[in-house]
């Protein structure tokens, strides 16, 4: 197969979508690697790098979009790559598509076959792809909070670990997932009050065994996030349900709950972000007011640390990347019913069920639409 990897072109997206000693494993399985000039610099790779693992290096993002039947990159097709998307074309990355009817449809007017990293499954039902990016981006939830709770941003002036004779800031999580789980992590190692919520009373439970008196666990209701939003000064959303727009449990009037200057770090912004208020904002721009209180809605917030975010990510696609390439989309979704989760269009239908439900559309098994 001809496999590409174009550089990314979203704001402060300095990961790649491959690494070089992956490209020697395609190039090593009989498959031609093809990959933009600079792809990997901000990530720490060289072209010299890839070329010496057998990838070709084009100029130019197009001559890999034509020629490659596979992509592998990180985030979503942009509008501007929109005319390079065309029939059967295999397209392996993050699409959080639950958030983007536009694209969606895109994908399926064009009949792309599109693999979101995010969909895929494991053995215990985890998603083995978003892990290790939601790894990071719950440490990085807690650094930003903290950051924008400094006053010149506009923050309430809180230092989370507060000081001797002055109590310490307030962390409250939504959703005990990896997210959530690496934000409680981090939060307690900068000194915070953590008080964490989910509606999955067994995550609470993991967390209560394992910080003890550290953080305090909280089943998600109504009248629980109302008590526990009053006196917080971070909240992180990290609340999924897979393939689905996020639920919507932070509404603007919960907003008047905080204290003004407070910070809501909506890990959760790609799936449509899990407050009312949240709208996707940039590395370049990443946060807004509204209501009095700070949100900070990056997307991809794993981009700002690309050395680490790259390594992990690419440990995690390259099982899936080069079983694809070497048994062609078909044979390999037939053989692994996880990699089949995976799929979210195919042929110009919508072939996961999350996302089907999400957008009200169709949903079509892709197995039926395999010959
Ligand atoms: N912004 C970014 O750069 C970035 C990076 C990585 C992940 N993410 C996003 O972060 C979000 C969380 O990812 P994750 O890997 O932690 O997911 P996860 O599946 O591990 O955890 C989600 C948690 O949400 C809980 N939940 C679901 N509905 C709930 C509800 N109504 N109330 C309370 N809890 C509820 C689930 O029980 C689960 O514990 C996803 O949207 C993911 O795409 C964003």
């Amino acid at each position: 197969m001809i496999v590409g990897c174009v550089k990314e072109i979203m704001n402060n997206e300095f990961r790649v979508g491959i690494v070089p000693d992956h490209v020697q494993m395609y190039v090593g399985a009989g498959h031609r690697f093809l990959i933009e000039n600079d792809a990997g610099i901000a990530a720490g790779y060289t072209n010299e790098e890839y070329q010496q693992a057998g990838a070709e290096i084009f100029e130019d993002a197009s001559s890999i979009w034509n020629q490659s039947e596979m992509i592998i990159k990180v985030k979503e097709p942009l509008p501007s790559e929109f005319d390079y998307l065309r029939k059967g074309l295999i397209i392996f990355t993050f699409f959080h598509l639950a958030a983007n009817r536009r694209l969606t449809e895109v994908l399926l007017e064009k009949e792309v076959t599109a693999v979101a990293y995010e969909t895929i499954t494991d053995e215990e039902g985890r998603l083995p792809i978003l892990k290790p990016m939601s790894e990071i981006a719950g440490r990085l939830s807690i650094q930003e909070g903290a950051k924008y709770l400094e006053k010149q941003y506009g923050g309430s002036g809180v230092l989370l670990s507060g000081v001797s004779g002055v109590t310490r800031g307030k962390v409250l999580v939504l959703g005990c997932g990896v997210v959530g789980q690496n934000a409680i992590r981090t939060a307690i190692g900068f000194g915070a009050q953590v008080v964490v919520m989910d509606k999955n009373g067994s995550r609470l439970e993991a967390m209560d065994l394992m910080y003890r008196n550290n953080v305090q666990t909280v089943f998600m209701t109504e009248g629980a996030l109302r008590r526990e939003l009053t006196n917080t000064d971070v909240v992180v959303g990290s609340i999924l349900v897979p393939g689905e727009n996020t639920p919507k449990v932070l509404r603007r009037e919960h907003l008047k709950l905080l204290r003004p200057g407070s910070v809501i770090v909506d890990v959760a912004v790609d799936q449509g972000g899990c407050a009312e208020t949240s709208r996707p904002t940039t590395h370049d721009n990443p946060i807004y007011i509204e209501e009095g209180i700070i949100h900070y809605c990056v997307s991809n917030m794993p981009g700002c640390v690309p050395f680490t975010s790259t390594n992990s990510l690419v440990n995690a696609t390259m099982f899936h990347g080069l079983h694809i390439a070497g048994s062609g989309i078909e044979a390999a979704v037939l053989f692994d019913s996880h990699l089949a989760q995976g799929i979210n269009c195919y042929k110009g239908h919508v072939t996961h069920q999350g996302l089907a439900h999400s957008l009200e559309m169709e949903y079509v098994n892709p197995i039926s639409l395999m010959k």
